[in-house]
């Protein structure tokens, strides 16, 4: 049985969130190079993985400097997420599992956050595969199905009784998707009843967020999704605010520039490229007409040409 000391040490309490079509290796890179404690791959479909599908493998590409990285897979049958994870975990240090996204395609199968109706089956999953593979083995939960069916702490001890490495929650319910403002109060009181490594989730977009956050939960990291969307350097601002109270502005086209350069080395597709030069645009100043530009785009010489003569007008 494994225990929380195997969860990795994390140099910085900041973590960069699972984001399907986002967390690409250029981009996790990227979040690496600017400070971010912990990677995670998006998540990943043990299915796929057990079947050897090519696009599915192309997610699980690493980069030396990401350590740890965590693979997250999703599955509805124990047995084959524990065959995905051993045929995966020689290239990570961690095996998270997805009990937490709130899509129709996933949760109809009875994976991801419909796994939240059934605390005992997460135990199981964990178990198994704590069991099975060499890598600590962590969760990633919402706050339960519904605002009537809170059950974080329940799942967060099974997880733990079951031999978890570390548990994440974002704090809201499958029901909510994204509405409404996630809430610390729950993630706080798993923190509080449990002993493994806690890692809180939900609505972090600035460093001044990020204090405030863990300073009031007193969890052990901090996972950011939408706030590093587009702008990775938001862990550089993190570690320097709470080093220093103070940190510096952003410039997110030199930010695509250098996820472009990545992006080419790990031959990111062109259309994950394209989505990011968008994510990469959004709010400044005229950033409107760019993306309008941006999304006409055929090619990455395109995507540069815009990218430049809006840096040669804005300037
Ligand atoms: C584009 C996008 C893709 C996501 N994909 C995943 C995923 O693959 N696995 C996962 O556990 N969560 C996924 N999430 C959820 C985030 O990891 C995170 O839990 C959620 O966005 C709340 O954090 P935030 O307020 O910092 O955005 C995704 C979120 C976004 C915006």
């Amino acid at each position: 049985m494994k225990s929380k000391s195997d969860f990795p040490k994390l140099k910085n309490p900041s973590v960069l969130s699972p984001m399907a079509g986002v967390t690409d290796v250029a981009f996790r890179t990227l979040a690496k190079k600017y400070g971010t404690g912990m990677t995670y791959t998006e998540f990943v479909s043990s299915s796929a993985v057990v079947r050897g599908n090519k696009d599915t493998l192309r997610m699980l590409d690493v980069d030396p400097s990401e350590k740890p990285v965590a693979v997250q897979l999703y599955g509805n049958n124990v047995e084959e997420v524990v065959e995905a994870a051993k045929a995966v975990e020689k290239k990570f240090d961690v095996i998270d599992v997805n009990c937490g996204c709130p899509v129709w395609k996933v949760i109809k199968t009875g994976a991801g956050s419909a796994m939240l109706n059934n605390p005992e089956l997460i135990g199981k999953f964990v178990n198994k595969l704590a069991s099975s593979v060499s890598r600590p083995v962590t969760v990633k939960i919402r706050l339960g199905i519904n605002d009537k069916k809170i059950n974080a702490v329940e799942v967060a001890k099974v997880v733990e009784d079951s031999g978890g490495a570390a548990i994440a929650i974002h704090g809201r319910t499958q029901k909510q998707g994204y509405s409404g403002k996630a809430n610390w109060d729950v993630i706080k009181e798993v923190k509080e009843k449990i002993n493994i490594p806690v890692i809180g989730n939900g609505d972090v977009f600035t460093p001044e967020d990020f204090k405030e956050k863990l300073e009031f939960s007193g969890v052990d990291a901090i996972m950011i999704a939408r706030g590093a969307l587009g702008n990775p350097y938001i862990f550089k601002q993190i570690t320097d605010y709470l080093k220093n109270g103070s940190y510096k502005k952003e410039n997110r086209i030199q930010q695509f520039f250098e996820y472009l350069e990545l992006a080419n080395k790990y031959k990111i597709p062109f259309y994950s490229i394209k989505l990011k030069s968008v994510a990469f645009t959004k709010g400044f100043v005229g950033g409107g007409i760019l993306r309008t530009n941006l999304n006409k785009c055929n090619s990455t010489e395109e995507i540069v040409k815009c990218m430049n003569e809006f840096t040669d007008t804005s300037s």
